[in-house]
């Protein structure tokens, strides 16, 4: 173990580091991520492990209790987000008011700062309902979730069904309709399962940081969460996984014109980037990318989805691979870039993929705004700045102004 005190030097000056590109913000037991070797452990574990061979409630329970649950632990889990798969009405009225095409995204972030004032119980001592609250929070974004995909095709909502697993009640309410039964596919659910398992966890991230700043002010789990929403909403973020698909169809449009889009991603004069591809921290691929492409390959086989975005997305991983601006840049395809193209299979629309991210990654922000909480060497986050304003001023009155 490292006594961090050891590692720290009071340099009297202020570090200016754009982006936090060099800052640790927090030391942390939760997640390792090795961006040169394309490394990823959940709690010690290994992605590759999780991903093929857990639930995503397991890895959720990991990522809370630093242990995996036995089989006891992981049914008294089970119950728990069962008993709080539904919302409040009041909820499902006020989801109601949302103008039609509202984005999935704003009514999550709202939905879920929201829950607070259903659900109150965090205010006296936060810690202490943390289970509880967890449980809530990971079993009622996924209603909402679904909730916003009817709301904005203006069909009736379907409410959770306890008899289905996890993804597969979250599928189910997404796509039964009273006229056309929705069948829960194990396939799908497999690959739902994988998705979430692949996004539950990714250190300090922006969203990640977003829940910790806020907590760090002493604010409650929901409204952390809600900010965590938000900051995941943005292209550079989890919004990518959208921005790919719109790419992807636009070089489509284009007759495949792969040349044009390189060009615009090259020029430093045209803000145009290459979404899904690239990473603050990865050095080489992404290890969930590598997963997900895998797992793309099979779940299209095994629906017979032929999707021309896939050849489309093979030949410009391809030909990134081999231009030398992304070689020397180290510039890899990143977990967004496949992840929407099994969305698509599975019949997720597009508006949705960033909410299935924040569904999968969820377990992760608790889990850091708990280990955030619970150290007492917290506080409050407030970085510095480098003023380069004006210098001290004369005050000049309203009517001597020019
Ligand atoms: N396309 C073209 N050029 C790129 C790309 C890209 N996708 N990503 C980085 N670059 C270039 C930059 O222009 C810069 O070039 P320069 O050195 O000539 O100035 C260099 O690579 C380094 O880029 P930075 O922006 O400094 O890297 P940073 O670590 O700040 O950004 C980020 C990382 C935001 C992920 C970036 O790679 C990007 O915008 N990617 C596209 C969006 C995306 O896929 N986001 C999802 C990330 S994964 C996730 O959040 C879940």
């Amino acid at each position: 173990s490292i006594d961090v005190s050891d590692l720290l030097v009071d340099t009297g000056y202020t570090v200016y580091d754009t982006g936090y590109k060099n800052s640790a913000s927090c030391c942390s037991t939760i997640t390792y991520l090795d961006g040169d070797r394309g490394i990823l452990r959940y709690r010690g574990y290994n992605i590759e492990d999780l991903a093929s061979r857990c639930l995503f409630i397991e890895v959720a329970y990991l990522l809370l209790h630093n242990k995996l649950p036995n089989r006891v632990e992981l049914e008294n889990f089970r119950t728990m987000l069962e008993e709080h798969a539904l919302i409040h009405e009041d909820m499902v009225h006020f989801l109601d008011k949302f103008p039609p095409h509202a984005s999935p995204m704003s009514i999550l972030s709202v939905m879920v700062n929201s829950l607070h004032n259903f659900y109150p119980e965090m205010s006296a001592d936060p810690l202490e309902n943390i289970d509880l609250t967890a449980s809530r929070l990971i079993s009622k974004i996924r209603t909402i979730a679904a909730f916003s995909y009817k709301k904005s095709i203006g069909q009736p909502l379907v409410y959770p069904r306890n008899d289905l697993s996890y993804c597969g009640n979250f599928l189910n309410m997404m796509f039964d309709t009273p006229v056309r039964p929705y069948i829960v596919l194990p396939e799908i659910v497999a690959a739902l399962n994988k998705l979430l398992i692949l996004h539950a966890d990714h250190e300090q991230n922006c969203s990640t940081s977003a829940v910790r700043l806020v907590g760090s002010s002493g604010g409650n789990l929901y409204s952390s969460i809600s900010a965590g929403i938000n900051a995941l909403w943005g292209p550079l973020h989890g919004g990518a996984n959208e921005a790919v698909i719109h790419m992807l169809e636009a070089i489509h449009k284009d007759n495949n014109n792969y040349k044009k889009y390189i060009a615009k991603a090259k020029d430093r004069r045209d803000p145009f980037r290459l979404s899904g591809f690239g990473h603050r921290v990865y050095r080489t691929f992404d290890p969930r990318g590598t997963i997900i492409k895998d797992a793309c390959d099979g779940i299209l086989t095994i629906l017979n989805f032929e999707d021309p975005l896939m050849d489309i997305a093979r030949n410009l991983e391809e030909i990134v691979l081999n231009d030398p601006y992304f070689v020397s840049r180290n510039l890899y395809p990143n977990i967004d870039f496949y992840s929407g193209i099994i969305y698509r299979a599975l019949g997720i629309p597009t508006n949705m993929f960033t909410v299935m991210f924040a569904l999968g990654r969820l377990p992760g922000w608790i889990a850091q705004w708990k280990e955030m909480r619970e150290d007492p060497e917290t506080k409050i986050y407030r970085p510095r700045q480098i003023y380069i304003g004006s210098p001290a001023r004369e005050f000049v009155p309203l009517g001597q102004r020019t």
